[in-house]
């Protein structure tokens, strides 16, 4: 029975579900009990952007008269699992999880199916189980394909020029967006490192050669570093493409250290994602060159309406049914658009759009 919602209000009665929920080491959060509960698994709070989307989707939740129990794995696949182990045993009504390894949950998923929970797969798609029941990200490869399109129209590579210097990477190979990202964006480059516009200096060009564990901003610098070291000499690196802001800063700390961005050593254009604030600053002052904004209170907005529907037995809204087969079936998907923001356009975009405040980027 899907419809745990109706079952829990008849069971429940007058007694408020928060009381039996209350020992759990997670946020409560929400007076009503009234809708039920959601279980939300964040991966991490080390990247602002997880911050916004946890706390909007309980926002949107409690707007719609339920209760959330918020929790953050810290980037430890066990502990993700562990979380969504006791969110189960309290009761939850349904799931919305981001995974941090997307083939570690199936076990604990078959828990959840097992109690009757519905999962909503979160920004990244759980893998290899039957028991995730909705998909709720972005057009993944449009991200790619936006950051590829920078690099293409800043170096002028449609006009002829080149050869320009580039280095790839992408992000955590436990992530199932990652060959999405990367992907788009090779799909767009491919045909400039075909006809030597592009060079990849370091030879580094699959995707198993350029992935950095768990998103980490030292990882990709000290790839980077590396990567100068061994591979430019008094040649220098014209683009960089890099898949999230906190590698993208990353990515320039190595840079500056070789001593890019003074002298007649200009900084590479550098592409991220997130437009997490760091990052935006950074492009204010002209250092990184772009990122791709994924507005996380959408993505919650869609996640909280999905949860609402599939506990009221309604059909949630989808919008893609093939792109996202997680290896089991084709998981019934909703992907919003991304947006691909620079110097030119943070104002209109992330101030305009209330993301951001003038005086936040100060
Ligand atoms: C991805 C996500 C990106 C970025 C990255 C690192 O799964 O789609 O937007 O946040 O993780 O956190």
């Amino acid at each position: 029975m899907r419809n745990r919602r109706a079952a829990l209000a008849a069971l429940a009665g007058a007694t408020s579900l928060a009381l039996v929920l209350s020992a759990c080491g997670s946020q409560d959060v929400g007076a009503s009990s009234e809708g039920g509960t959601i279980g939300i698994a964040m991966p991490t709070q080390a990247s602002e952007r997880w911050i916004i989307d946890g706390k909007s989707v309980v926002d949107d939740l409690k707007a719609k008269g339920y209760q959330a129990k918020l929790v953050y794995g810290e980037d430890d696949p066990a502990t993700q699992v562990s979380q969504i182990q006791n969110l189960i045993k309290q009761g939850v009504d349904a799931l919305i999880i981001a995974a941090i390894d997307n083939k570690s949950l199936n076990d604990v998923l078959e828990q959840a199916a097992a109690a009757d929970i519905p999962v909503i797969s979160y920004d990244r798609l759980i893998l290899g189980t039957e028991n995730v029941d909705y998909y709720v990200s972005f057009d993944n490869e449009q991200v790619g394909r936006l950051q590829a399109r920078y690099i293409i129209d800043q170096l002028g590579l449609e006009d002829g020029k080149g050869p320009f210097n580039i280095e790839l990477f992408a992000g955590s190979s436990d992530d199932n967006n990652t060959k999405y990202f990367f992907d788009g964006a090779m799909h767009l480059l491919q045909p400039y490192l075909d006809s030597d516009q592009l060079v990849v200096r370091s030879g580094q060009t699959a995707l198993d050669e350029v992935t950095t564990l768990r998103w980490d901003g030292a990882t990709a610098q000290k790839r980077m570093s590396s990567i100068l070291a061994e591979s430019y000499g008094s040649r220098q690196v014209d683009a960089v493409l890099s898949p999230y802001d906190g590698m993208s800063l990353g990515i320039l700390s190595a840079l500056k250290a070789d001593g890019y961005g003074s002298g007649d050593k200009p900084l590479p254009i550098i592409t991220g994602q997130d437009a997490e604030l760091a990052s935006v600053k950074s492009i204010k002052a002209d250092q990184q060159a772009q990122t791709v904004f994924k507005d996380p209170r959408l993505l919650a907005e869609v996640a909280a309406d999905m949860a609402d529907d599939i506990l009221n037995d309604k059909t949630p809204k989808i919008n893609n049914r093939r792109a996202y087969n997680n290896g089991i079936k084709a998981v019934p998907a909703y992907l919003l658009q991304p947006t691909s923001v620079d110097k030119t356009n943070y104002d209109y975009v992330l101030i305009a759009g209330g993301y951001y405040t003038d005086a936040d980027l100060k």
